[in-house]
C-alpha cells in the first residue's frame, strides 16, 4: 500500500459496568483526575496513525462524553450501542467511514493502552488480516466441577487476549455477513476465527488491564502514580509466539 491506510478505531462504551458499581458509571470514574474514557480516547486521538474514533454508547453517556471530550478531541463520533459488546462493536463497524482499510477495536474500559502497542498492532496489520495482543498465562489453571479439581490445564499453549484487536475491514465485513448470532462472541478475534481467519498473536501489556471492579481503578492510579509513560511492552515479553 503506497498511501497511509485509513484507520478507524471503535471504542465500545455501551456497557453498564455492573461488576464495578450498580449506579456509578465506570467509564466516567475518575483516574488521575480525568474520567476513564477520557484516557482511552486520548490514547488513540494522540496517535498519529488514527483517522477516526467511533464510540458506541447510550444517549445518556453521549451527552456526558460530549461535555468531557469536545474540548480536546475533534475526530470522534458516538453511535448507538447494542445489548451486548459484540452488537455495540457491530454498530460501530457499520457506522465507520467506508474508506477505512484497517479497523481497531478497543474496550473503552482499558484506559492504559500505550502508543507503542497501538503502533505494533497497526504494523502487524500490514502483513496479517487479524492481529490480537495477548499475554502468557502465568497462574496454574485447574478444571473444576462442584468445587473439586478434575484436572490441571496445560498452560503452555494458553494466552490471555486483550484489545486493541486489529482487522482488515474486509475480514470483519465477511464475518458480519456470515455470523448470525453475534451475542455468542466475546471478542472479534473469535468472530473472525469462526469465519476461518486465525488471528496473529503479538505481545500485549500486563498493565493494559480492563477496568472491571473498583480495585482495578486503584491499580491504575498506582501505576500512573509511579510512571508518566506507558509501559514498554518489550520488557514484558519478547514478542515471539
Ligand atoms: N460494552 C458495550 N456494549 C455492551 C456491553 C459492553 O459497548 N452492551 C463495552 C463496555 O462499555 C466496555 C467493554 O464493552 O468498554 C468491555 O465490557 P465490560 O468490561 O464487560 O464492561 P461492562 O459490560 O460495562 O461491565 P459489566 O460486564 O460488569 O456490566
Ligand atoms: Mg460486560
Amino acid at each position: 500500500m503506497t498511501q497511509e491506510p485509513y484507520i478507524s478505531v471503535i471504542l465500545p462504551a455501551g456497557g453498564s459496568g455492573q461488576r464495578y458499581h450498580p449506579s456509578q458509571p465506570k467509564l466516567l470514574a475518575p483516574i488521575h483526575g480525568k474520567p476513564v474514557i477520557y484516557h482511552t480516547v486520548a490514547a488513540f486521538y494522540n496517535h498519529p496513525a488514527i483517522s477516526e474514533i467511533i464510540i458506541p454508547c447510550t444517549n445518556d453517556l453521549k451527552n456526558q462524553l460530549d461535555a468531557v471530550l469536545h474540548a480536546f478531541c475533534s475526530k470522534y463520533h458516538c453511535v448507538p450501542s447494542g445489548r451486548s459488546r459484540a452488537l455495540s462493536v457491530a454498530s460501530g463497524y457499520h457506522n465507520r467511514n467506508p474508506r477505512s482499510h484497517y479497523v481497531l477495536i478497543h474496550d473503552a474500559a482499558r484506559p492504559n493502552v500505550s502508543a507503542n502497542l497501538i503502533t505494533r498492532v497497526i504494523a502487524a496489520l500490514h502483513t496479517h488480516k487479524a492481529v490480537i495482543p495477548g499475554i502468557p498465562v502465568t497462574d496454574t489453571l485447574k478444571n473444576v466441577a462442584n468445587g473439586w479439581i478434575t484436572h490441571t490445564v496445560d498452560r503452555s499453549t494458553l494466552v490471555a487476549v486483550q484489545t486493541p484487536q486489529g482487522f482488515h475491514a474486509d475480514c470483519l465485513a465477511t464475518a458480519y455477513a456470515t455470523v448470525l448470532h453475534l451475542d455468542n462472541y466475546t471478542d472479534e478475534a473469535s468472530l473472525v476465527e469462526a469465519c476461518g481467519t486465525a488471528g496473529k498473536i503479538i505481545a500485549g501489556e500486563p498493565t493494559n488491564i480492563k477496568l472491571t471492579v473498583d480495585s482495578d481503578r486503584h491499580f491504575l492510579e498506582y501505576v500512573w502514580g509511579h510512571s508518566n509513560v506507558h509501559p514498554d511492552s518489550s520488557q514484558s515479553h519478547d514478542g515471539t509466539w
